[in-house]
């Protein structure tokens, strides 16, 4: 798979959302295969500011897939086997609440699941044939964000004068349709800040590897319930979100400048050290 994984700077990974399939210029595509398939399509390896970095289109370069559909354990497994240990995740979500509304920037620091069927461990109780992975372990999920990535990535918003929102829960819905109103009006009672369709397994995933695991959650729409009307429709996400893109590539920028080399000041890398037997 090239030989960026031998470089002594560890690349940063960066997974693109809903309309944003191209980051770097200058780039070498990689195909990478998997013990669990294919990811979502080739990775491109190039870098920002003399950093590597090693980009990949969440639901293919044609938007092919749709959120359940994606390979998530293959696309985490690829960007890891580039050498890659933190990763920033762009987004399109709803927000749940008025004032959290289309253009904003959320840097959510919880997530609650709703996601049902999705392989969400590489530790399914099956023998990998390489024979390399204990075959149960528990990763600690308490905070399944980086706190370093967070405040990278809040620091550059702020720079950029975009005003981002720190912190919030992130739940994940299973989709691919958008929520009722009654569940959409549930979450925010709930108290939770944004809805999305992919920010969930990729971030236990990212954990279970010991990667560090950032989601830049840009709100495209106010969902179903809150908004009088229709409700959010496709067509919306992907209006809202083209217009962001391009202030969204210069963030990713400058969070990819300012990250740490290392991933020495949180825990993410011993995520797996007291999972053993
Ligand atoms: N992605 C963008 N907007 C969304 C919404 N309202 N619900 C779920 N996922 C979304």
């Amino acid at each position: 798979a090239g030989d960026i994984s031998t470089t002594d700077r560890p690349p940063i990974g960066v997974i693109g959302g809903s309309g944003f399939y191209e980051f770097l210029d200058d780039v070498a595509e990689v195909t990478v295969d998997t013990p669990y398939g294919p990811p979502s399509d080739s990775l491109s390896v190039g870098s920002v500011a003399g950093r590597p970095v090693v980009f990949l289109p969440r639901h293919g370069r044609g938007h092919t897939l749709p959120p359940h559909r994606i390979n998530y354990r293959a696309n985490l497994w690829a960007l890891r086997a580039l050498g890659v240990r933190q990763v920033l995740a762009p987004g399109a979500v709803g927000g749940l609440r008025p004032e959290l509304g289309p253009g904003t920037l959320v840097v959510p620091d919880q997530l609650v699941d709703r996601t049902t069927g999705r392989e969400q461990t590489y530790y399914d109780g099956r023998p990998r044939a390489d024979g390399q992975l204990p075959r149960v372990v528990h990763v600690p999920f308490a905070d399944p964000y980086c706190p370093v990535g967070r405040a990278t990535v809040l620091d550059a918003a702020r720079s950029a004068g975009w005003q981002p929102v720190d912190g919030g829960t992130m739940v994940v819905i299973e989709g691919p349709r958008f929520s009722t109103r009654a569940e959409s009006l549930w979450f925010g009672r709930e108290g939770w800040s944004v809805v999305g369709m992919t920010g969930h397994p990729e971030a236990v995933l990212a954990r279970e590897l010991a990667l560090c695991y950032t989601a830049l959650s840009l709100v495209t729409d106010l969902d179903s319930g809150v908004e009088v009307g229709e409700g959010v429709t496709q067509q919306e996400v992907f209006t809202v979100f083209a217009r962001n893109i391009d202030r969204l590539r210069l963030l990713l920028a400058d969070a990819v400048k300012t990250l740490p080399e290392d991933q020495g000041a949180c825990r993410c890398g011993q995520a797996l050290a007291d999972t053993e037997r």
